[in-house]
Parts: C-alpha cells; sequence; structure tokens
C-alpha cells in the first residue's frame, strides 16, 4: 500500500472579522492508492472545501496538503497548476464538457493542458470504451444524454491517469437509476485502474459498499458514517 495522500491540520477561514467561517477545522487523515473513499455531511458542512483544497483550486490558512509524498503547500502557483494537471482529475456536478467539441475532444483536453499527448487518443479510446461510449466518440457534446456527458467527464476525469480522482456530487444532477448506473461505473473503473477516487455525495446510499467514509461535520473530519463515526486522529 501507498499514501496518494496525507493531510495534516488543514483549517480554512473564509472572511474575516463577523463574516469569518470556519470551514475546515484542524482536518487530518491519508488515503492509501486505490482507496474509493465517499465525503458525506450535510450542507455547509465543510465538503466543497476539504475537495477543493485536496484539488489544489484553493489555499488553505493553514495545514498541509501532500500528494504521491510532495507537500504541495511548497509549490510555487506554475507549479501548482501543472501538478493539478499531471497529478489530479476532477468530476463536477455538471459534466462541464465544452458542447461545440466532439466527445473524443473533450476526452483529450486534460491530455491538451498537461502537455503529455503522446498516446493521449488511444488512452482517450480506450477509456471511452471502458465507459460505453464507443459508438459516440465523434458526436458533439450537445448531441448526448445527461448520463452519457456524465461518462464523457469521468472518461477525461482519468485520462491523465491521475493519482486521485476527485468528484463533487457526480450524481448530484442525475436521476436515480442513472446515478446507480454512473456510481457503479466509478466503482469498476477504480477497480480496473486501481484507481484513487475521493467522491462528495449527500446520497451514500446510491454507492452501496464502499473502502471508506469520512463524514465532515461543522469543518471537523470523521471517520465512518455519521451514526458511527469517529473523529479521525492522525
Ligand atoms: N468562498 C467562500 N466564501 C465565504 N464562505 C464560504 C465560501 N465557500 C464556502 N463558504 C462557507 O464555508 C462553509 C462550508 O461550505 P462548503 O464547503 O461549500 O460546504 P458543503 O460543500 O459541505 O455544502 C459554509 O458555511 C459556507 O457558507
Ligand atoms: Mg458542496
Amino acid at each position: 500500500m501507498s499514501k496518494v495522500l496525507e493531510i495534516n491540520n488543514l483549517t480554512k477561514i473564509y472572511g474575516e472579522g463577523e463574516n469569518k467561517v470556519k470551514a475546515l477545522d484542524d482536518v487530518s487523515f491519508s488515503i492509501e492508492k486505490g482507496e474509493f473513499v465517499l465525503v458525506v455531511g450535510s450542507s455547509g458542512s465543510g465538503k466543497s472545501t476539504l475537495l477543493n483544497m485536496i484539488g489544489l483550486l484553493d489555499k488553505p490558512t493553514k495545514g498541509k496538503v501532500a500528494i504521491d509524498g510532495i507537500n504541495t503547500t511548497k509549490l510555487s502557483d506554475n507549479k501548482i497548476s501543472s501538478f493539478r494537471n499531471t497529478k489530479l482529475g476532477f468530476i463536477f456536478q455538471f459534466s462541464n464538457l465544452l458542447v461545440d467539441l466532439t466527445v473524443m475532444e473533450n476526452v483529450l483536453l486534460p491530455r491538451q493542458i498537461a502537455g503529455t499527448n503522446g498516446t493521449a487518443e488511444k488512452d482517450a479510446r480506450e477509456l471511452l470504451k471502458l465507459v460505453g461510449l464507443e459508438s459516440q466518440i465523434n458526436k458533439r457534446a450537445n448531441k448526448i444524454s445527461g448520463g452519457q456527458a456524465q461518462r464523457v467527464a469521468i472518461a477525461r476525469g482519468l485520462v491523465n491517469h491521475p493519482s486521485i480522482v476527485l468528484a463533487d456530487e457526480p450524481t448530484g444532477n442525475l436521476d436515480s437509476v442513472t446515478s446507480e448506473v454512473i456510481v457503479e461505473l466509478m466503482k469498476s473503473m477504480a477497480k480496473k485502474l486501481n484507481q484513487t477516487f475521493i467522491i462528495v455525495t449527500h446520497e451514500p446510499e446510491h454507492f452501496g459498499d464502499v473502502d471508506r467514509v469520512i463524514t465532515i461535520k461543522d469543518g471537523k473530519a470523521f471517520e465512518g458514517k455519521e451514526h458511527s463515526a469517529m473523529e479521525v486522529v492522525a
């Protein structure tokens, strides 16, 4: 087992004075390669803030995020961007596809941004096959269904062979039948590729058994589901 993520004493405070909000409060935990992790908790508890810190989309007020053993808090902004583009994959609630591009072109984007085009087309085709969209490769992204769009987003999130795929409410915009298909797809991709996933959801019941559940409550992290959660002490 190897650690892909280690966060220590992570704290995020938004605003100042009377408007101050402590969105994350001294959170520490680590995640091993290949783990399929759910982050749950009520609205406003700090889930998206946590994901944004791990995704290097925003900086913590205090604490450390290490990915593949590299302490990202020490990196320059330039380094952080290229680190994010090569080490992390993202899946959002809304698939955020570029509608004027084809399915294939959307999946290729992260590779173009990261400048690692060599085998990109072959890898993208392979992933599109795995998510069941081989026949849609040349369709424009505005000509496919919501469920298909989220499959494209999964392929796009994986195309860089990232250390961690981060997903914020990836089924939040889908009906329950499509949600279950997308959940099963993410789980099977995780197994096939030994791919680490960290998924924020308010519908953990759609996910069935997973490796780990982390509950966020008032900015603090607890191991396990809410009713049995214990504070994580790393
Ligand atoms: N950019 C921001 N500026 C100020 N407050 C924020 C910002 N983002 C989130 N918050 C606050 O931080 C807390 C946690 O928010 P968030 O991480 O979005 O929660 P969740 O994703 O669990 O619903 C909330 O009180 C929210 O209002
Ligand atoms: Mg959120």
